[in-house]
């Protein structure tokens, strides 16, 4: 009886479980009306196929199976990172939102990225090499620590506050500011240690392509919010002015502007 017992919840979880291999081993950049993010997971999923390849039209359920199937993300930080891309979409009550939606500026796209330019200067959204060369140029080691990831993500910041006059970091900016410079840590490499291989964060900006070559695979340990919250924290706090670095900031400019 135990034995059937044991066959049959085996056969279910099988049954049950919405994995998929198939799309780590396809790949195909953006065709003609295919839309991307200045999201470099995003795009890189849709490229795959984990999420639909024109970008368009992703449901909850897209969203949920994509990030779990590719990369590990549990249910409930799949849902708040959808809840989050559905706030981009400009027609009301929707329920699913296209990669282009997020490149709404100020609602989640922020100034100061790594690999895209601020709105400010007219594309916030495509992959950008000379900003990203100034991103990597502080990833020093083959071998990128938090403290790295920081000073990255500082030096953009200070980059856009010397150059963009419209230049701002609203507290959801910042927010998901630190936790993008998390999330290529805790996806691509080691959250324990906050050290991931450099040249596979490089390939995953600049194929938006999963590093499988390189090495990687599909963490083994699944990813909660609670893991991407505790990393966000410690970029925040390897970073010189702490969290509210860009405050100090966004008031001295506001106080120049007269605001
Ligand atoms: C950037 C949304 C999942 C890594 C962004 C941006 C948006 C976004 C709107 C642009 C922010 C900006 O730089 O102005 C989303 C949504 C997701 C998602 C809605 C899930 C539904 C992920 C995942 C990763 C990731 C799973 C894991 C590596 C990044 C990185 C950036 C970014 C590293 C920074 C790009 C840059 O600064 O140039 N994301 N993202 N994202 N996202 Fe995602
Ligand atoms: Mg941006």
């Amino acid at each position: 009886v135990l034995c059937i017992a044991t066959a049959l919840a085996q056969a279910f979880a099988r049954a049950s479980d919405d994995w998929d291999h198939s799309h780590f081993f396809t790949w195909s950049p953006p065709g003609p009306g295919d839309v991307r993010a200045p999201c470099p997971m995003l795009n890189t999923l849709a490229n795959h196929g984990f999420l639909p390849h024109n970008g368009q039209n992703i449901t909850e359920f897209d969203t949920i199976n994509a990030l779990y199937t590719a990369l590990n993300v549990n249910q409930t930080l799949g849902e708040f990172l959808f809840k989050a891309a559905l706030t981009t979409n400009p027609t009301p009550n929707a329920t699913t939102f296209s990669l282009d939606n997020l490149s709404r500026h100020n609602i989640l796209e922020h100034d100061a990225s790594l690999s895209r330019g601020d709105f400010f200067f007219g594309d916030d959204h495509t992959f950008n090499q000379t900003i990203f060369d100034q991103t990597r140029s502080y990833w020093t080691a083959p071998v990128v620590d938090v403290q790295m990831a920081a000073n990255a993500r500082l030096a953009r910041v200070h980059t856009s506050n010397a150059t963009n006059p419209t230049f701002t970091l609203t507290t959801t900016g910042r927010e998901f500011s630190f936790g993008e410079s998390a999330a290529y840590i805790l996806v691509l490499g080691d959250r324990v240690t906050g050290t991931v291989t450099r040249s596979w964060v490089e390939y995953l900006f600049e194929h938006e392509r999963l590093p499988l070559q390189l090495g990687w695979q599909r963490r083994r340990e699944i990813i909660s919010t609670s893991d991407l919250v505790t990393l966000l924290e410690r970029v925040a706090n390897d970073t010189v002015g702490g969290f509210s670095e860009a405050d100090v900031k966004i008031s001295a400019r506001d106080f120049h502007a007269g605001i």
